[in-house]
């Protein structure tokens, strides 16, 4: 919640954060960062990744993905790929700013991921 408060949204005004711990109990934080080109938008997992890997982290026990929402925020098609590449079928909370929380695993929003094991 604290990360979705830095998102950079101005133009869907559509704020996420998102929390990765590692398996040392560290927290890499990622809010959303959006550009005028729309297409470089960088969501919020992806930047929570990105801050992950480039710190040194490389296993992972919980991923939390929170927006303003009633339906609580997925991760879209993009981040679900990246987040598979780096924590595989890691535990995923979804929250939203009034305390509601789902807790499921990432194969269970990305069933038949492409990954290493077909190179
Ligand atoms: N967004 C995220 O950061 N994570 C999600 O899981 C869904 C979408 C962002 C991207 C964009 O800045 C805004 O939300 C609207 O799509």
């Amino acid at each position: 919640m604290r990360a979705r408060e830095n998102a950079h949204a101005p133009f869907s005004h559509f704020r996420v954060g998102a929390a990765l711990e590692d398996a040392e109990g560290r927290i890499y934080t990622g809010c959303n960062v959006e550009n005028a080109t729309y297409g470089l938008t960088m969501c919020a997992e992806r930047v929570a990744v990105l801050k992950a890997i480039s710190e040194g982290a490389r296993k992972f026990r919980r991923v939390a993905v929170v927006a303003d929402t009633e339906t609580l925020t997925p991760p879209c098609g993009a981040c679900r790929q990246v987040l598979w590449e780096f924590c595989g079928d890691v535990e995923m909370v979804l929250a939203n700013l009034g305390g509601k929380t789902e807790t499921l695993r990432l194969g269970t929003l990305f069933p038949r991921a492409f990954d290493t094991s077909f190179l």
